[in-house]
C-alpha cells in the first residue's frame, strides 16, 4: 500500500465527555463493531471513583488502566481508526487538553438526562479554539431526559455549536422507539428484548410510507413527519467543508449502552470525518503525504514498575513513515535516536511494529530524553507547535524532606514535570519551588511517587497564589523593571526558564495590566522554549 493510501485509511480521534455521560461505553462498543474486542465489559473505565482523592491504590490503579487505554486502534470497513484516550476528570484535563493536540477529530458526548456539562464546556472550547472538526452524540435515550429540539438548542448555545440533527429519536424513556435516520434515511427500532445486541434497521421508502405508522403507532409517526419538517426548516443541511472546518456540527442520538445509534454514528463518521491532516511547525506547515517521517510527543507515561525507571512516550506521527531502527532526529536536543522497540496500539494489546503511517500513535521507551512537545524528525531542524501549558489552578511550596535525598527530590521533580504531572515554578528572590497543578489529587499523586520511584520524600506548605502569568513584554524597558520591582516577591520562572507572575488574586492582574500596559500577561504558555 501507498503512503497516500496509509494515510487515506485512518481516522484519528478523541472523545470527550463530563465524566459518566457514557464515554467508557461508547467506546467499548466502537470496538465491538469493528471486531476488536468480543465482549462487552472489556474495555476498563479509567475514571477515578468519587472519593479517591487519598486512595493510592486507586491512582495506582488508574494509571495501569490508562496505559492501557491511551490509545485504543481498530480496523472496521477497511479504514483504520485510532481512538485516543481523553481522561474526563477535572484534574487530569491537561492531559486531554494536550492529547487533543493530536486527534483529527472529536466525538462529543452528552448525556440526554444532564445536558451539557462543565468538563464538556471546558474542553469543547478547546476544541473550537482549534478548529478541530466535532460531531455530537447524545447518549442515554432509554432514559428519561430533556427535549431533543431544548436540547439541541442548549448544545448550541452553551458549547456555541451550529449544529445539523443527522438522527431523531423517536420517543424518549420508556417511550422511546427508536431513532430516525436522517442521514441515511431509515428508521431503526428499538426492541427492548433485544438489550445488548445490534438491532436491525428497518429501511421505509419516504418519510409518507403507511408502514411508519404501524411500525411506531399513528400518532408518534405524525410527531416524527412534524420533527423532520422543523428540522428542514431551522436547521442548515449538513456541509462536510462546514464540518471539517469547524463550523458545523453534526448530532446524532442513540444509547451507546444498548448499542443504539452507535452503528449509525460508526457509519457517518467513517464517511465525514477527516484523515490525517497538516499541521504547522513554528516554520512551515508539515502535510502527511511528506516522504520524510515527522512526529511530535503529546503524552510521557511513566512505567508502571517503580524499580525501571523507563518512561513510554507517544508520538503522533505527522507526515512520512516512522521505520523501525532508523535514525531519528530529537530537534531540541540536537540528538540522533534509533528505536529498537516502538509500540503500536491495538485495542487489547501492544505490538512492535516495523513501520506505522500519519495518523498512527507510536510508543517509545525512554529513559528521560524527551519532554512533552518535543518534535521528532528524519533530520529537519523544525519544531511542531501548539502544546500549552495552561495557568495551573492549585499550588504549594515544595520542602524537602530527607536532607540526604536532595538529588533524587530534584530529579524525581524534573522527570514529574516532564511527564506533564504538573508544572514547577522557581521564586526569583530565594529559588523556592513552588508546584502547580489543575486539580488537588496531583499533589497526592507526586508525593506518592517521589517516595515510590525516587525514594525521596517531600512535603508541601500552602501558598496563596490566583494564577500563573506567563509575561510578555521589553525586559530592558523601565515600565518592565518598575513592575519586576514591585512584585518581587511574586516572580518566578518557570521550568523552562520563562518569566512568570504568579498573582495572589483577579483583582491584583486587573490593576497590573492597568498600571503596566505593555506588560502582557498570558494564561496560556505555548511551551515557546521548545523552538529549537
Ligand atoms: P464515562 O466513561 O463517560 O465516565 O461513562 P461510562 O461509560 O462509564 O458510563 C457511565 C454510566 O452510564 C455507567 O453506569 C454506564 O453503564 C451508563 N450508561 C452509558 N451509556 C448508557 C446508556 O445509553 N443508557 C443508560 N441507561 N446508561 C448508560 P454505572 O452504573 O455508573 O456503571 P456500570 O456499573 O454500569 O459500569
Amino acid at each position: 500500500m501507498s503512503l497516500a493510501q496509509e494515510i487515506a485509511k485512518r481516522k484519528t480521534f478523541g472523545i470527550i465527555a463530563h465524566p459518566d455521560a457514557g464515554k467508557t461505553t461508547l467506546t467499548e462498543k466502537l470496538l465491538l463493531f469493528g471486531g476488536a474486542i468480543q465482549e462487552a465489559g472489556a474495555v476498563k473505565s479509567n475514571k477515578i471513583k468519587k472519593g479517591a482523592t487519598s486512595d493510592f491504590m486507586e491512582i495506582e490503579r488508574q494509571r495501569g488502566i490508562s496505559v492501557a487505554t491511551s490509545v485504543l486502534a481498530f480496523e472496521y470497513k477497511g479504514r483504520k481508526i485510532n481512538i485516543l484516550d481523553t481522561p474526563g476528570h477535572k484534574d487530569f484535563a491537561e492531559d486531554t487538553y494536550r492529547t487533543l493536540t493530536a486527534v483529527d477529530s472529536v466525538i462529543v458526548v452528552v448525556d440526554v438526562a444532564k445536558g451539557v456539562e462543565e468538563q464538556t464546556e471546558k474542553l469543547v472550547q478547546v476544541c473550537r479554539m482549534r478548529n478541530i472538526p466535532m460531531i455530537v452524540f447524545i447518549n442515554k435515550l432509554d432514559r428519561e431526559g430533556k427535549d431533543a429540539f431544548d436540547l439541541l438548542d442548549e448544545v448550541e448555545q452553551k458549547l456555541g455549536l451550529t449544529v445539523v440533527p443527522l438522527s431523531l429519536p423517536i420517543g424518549m424513556g420508556s417511550d422511546f422507539q427508536g431513532i430516525y435516520n436522517i442521514w441515511e434515511d431509515n428508521i431503526q427500532l428499538f426492541l427492548e428484548e433485544k438489550k445488548q445486541k445490534v438491532g436491525e434497521s428497518v429501511k421505509f421508502d419516504n418519510i409518507n410510507d403507511p408502514k411508519i405508522d404501524e411500525a411506531i403507532g399513528k400518532k408518534a409517526a405524525e410527531t416524527l413527519r412534524e420533527e423532520l419538517e422543523l428540522i428542514q426548516s431551522v436547521y442548515p443541511e449538513f456541509n462536510r467543508e462546514d464540518y471539517m472546518n469547524g463550523d458545523q456540527q453534526p448530532v446524532f442520538f442513540g444509547s451507546a449502552l444498548n448499542n443504539f445509534g452507535v452503528r449509525e454514528l460508526l457509519d457517518a463518521f467513517i464517511e465525514i470525518a477527516p484523515m490525517p491532516q497538516p499541521k504547522e511547525t513554528e516554520q512551515r506547515i508539515v502535510k502527511p503525504e511528506e516522504k520524510d517521517f515527522t512526529g511530535f510527543i503529546f503524552k510521557i507515561h511513566a512505567n508502571m514498575d517503580p524499580k525501571h525507571r523507563d518512561r513510554l512516550a507517544f508520538v503522533k506521527i505527522v507526515s512520512g513513515t516512522f521505520k523501525k531502527n532508523e535514525n531519528y532526529l530529537l530537534v531540541r536536543e540536537g540528538k540522533k535516536m534509533k528505536f529498537s522497540s516502538p509500540n503500536a496500539f491495538f485495542a487489547d494489546k501492544k505490538e512492535i511494529v516495523d513501520e506505522s503511517f500519519p495518523g498512527d500513535i507510536v510508543g517509545l521507551h525512554d529513559t528521560g530524553n524527551f519532554r512533552i512537545g518535543d518534535t521528532l524528525t528524519a533530520g529537519e531542524k523544525i519544531q511542531f507547535k501548539g502544546i500549552p501549558s495552561f495557568s495551573p489552578e492549585h499550588f504549594r511550596y515544595i520542602n524537602n524532606e530527607d536532607p540526604l535525598k536532595a538529588k533524587q527530590l530534584a530529579k524525581g521533580i524534573d522527570q514529574l514535570m516532564d511527564e506533564g504531572v504538573a508544572q514547577l515554578f522557581t521564586l526569583d528572590m530565594n529559588g523556592r519551588k513552588i508546584i502547580g497543578t489543575v486539580g488537588a489529587l496531583q499533589f497526592e499523586v507526586i508525593q506518592y511517587r517521589l517516595e515510590h520511584e525516587y525514594g525521596a520524600k517531600c512535603t508541601y506548605e500552602p501558598l496563596s497564589i490566583h494564577k500563573a502569568c506567563w509575561i510578555e513584554a521589553d525586559e530592558k524597558s523601565d515600565e518592565f523593571r518598575e513592575f519586576a520591582r514591585l512584585k518581587q516577591r511574586f516572580m518566578a520562572k518557570d521550568k523552562y526558564g520563562q518569566a512568570v507572575f504568579l498573582a495572589d488574586s483577579a483583582f491584583t492582574i486587573h490593576m497590573t495590566q492597568e498600571k503596566f500596559p505593555n506588560v502582557k500577561l498570558h494564561f496560556i504558555s505555548e511551551f515557546k522554549h521548545f523552538r529549537a
